[in-house]
């Protein structure tokens, strides 16, 4: 039996650290916008089909310009996501009905490649649960809010969560249900949410530096480079 799998791809954010009027995942790199870039990526990948979930008012452009301009054909739905990052997955989730595994990815970072996207189906398959990532660089410092330091982690054991984010859908869902249930208002990312809630061990699986998030304005440079390097 061929087991279903659903990208739902973030673009519902305002972009308020790029500073720009336009939200970042419609900013152009090399002429095309942020987000049809990881479009295009899982379009060419082994997914089955892509929600879309984009701010309110965005889903007549998204579909004219994004999704029909580029020829985006495994991209299902359009829906409107909700005011946090949590609440457009949760959006997304209750949308991928019927599914059996989910992708979810933010919309902000372009540099995801469809053998990454394809390696990570693969390797959810078997463990239920993983997520894309990389080792940081810097040593990390806990801070206390008043800037002060309180603890060092190893830093080999530092990882950067990037996504795609992948998991077993009803173990993803119902883990949201609940951090949603419990008002858990500190979410950031989904691997957090799912080993919180769904106690589920999560497998970091290394995705390349270059899968940055376009956040601030000198990542626009970044990601360009990276482009014109490919
Ligand atoms: N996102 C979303 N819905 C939200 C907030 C964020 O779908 N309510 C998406 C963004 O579009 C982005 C991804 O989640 O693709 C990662 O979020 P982030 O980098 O924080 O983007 P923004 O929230 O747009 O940026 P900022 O936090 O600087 O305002
Ligand atoms: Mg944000």
């Amino acid at each position: 039996m061929k087991r279903r799998v659903t990208a739902i791809v973030l673009a519902a954010g305002k972009g308020s650290r790029m500073n720009s009027s336009v939200p970042k995942q419609y900013l152009s790199l090399l002429g095309k916008p942020v987000l049809s870039y990881s479009l295009k990526a899982f379009e060419e990948s082994n997914v089955d089909e892509i929600i879309l979930v984009t701010g309110r008012g965005e889903q007549e452009y998204c579909r004219r310009e994004i999704v029909q301009k580029y020829q985006f054909n495994k991209v299902t739905q359009i829906i409107e996501g909700g005011a946090e990052r949590y609440h457009s997955v949760y959006r997304g989730l209750l949308a991928a009905e019927e599914t059996e595994y989910v992708l979810i990815h933010d919309g902000a970072r372009p540099l995801i490649t469809t053998q990454v996207i394809n390696l990570l189906i693969e390797k959810v398959k078997l463990t239920r649960a993983c997520i894309a990532g990389m080792p940081v660089k810097d040593t990390i410092q806990l801070v206390t809010e008043e800037k002060e330091i309180a603890s060092t982690p190893l830093r080999r054991l530092v990882w950067m969560a990037q996504t795609p984010q992948c998991f077993e859908y009803n173990l993803v869902k119902a883990s949201y249900q609940k951090a949603i249930e419990s008002c858990d208002k500190d979410i950031t990312d989904d691997a957090m949410v799912v080993q919180r809630y769904g106690g589920e061990k999560i497998i970091m699986v290394e995705a390349g530096y270059e899968n940055i998030k376009v956040t601030t304005p000198e990542d626009i440079m970044i990601a360009e480079a990276f482009l014109v390097h490919r």
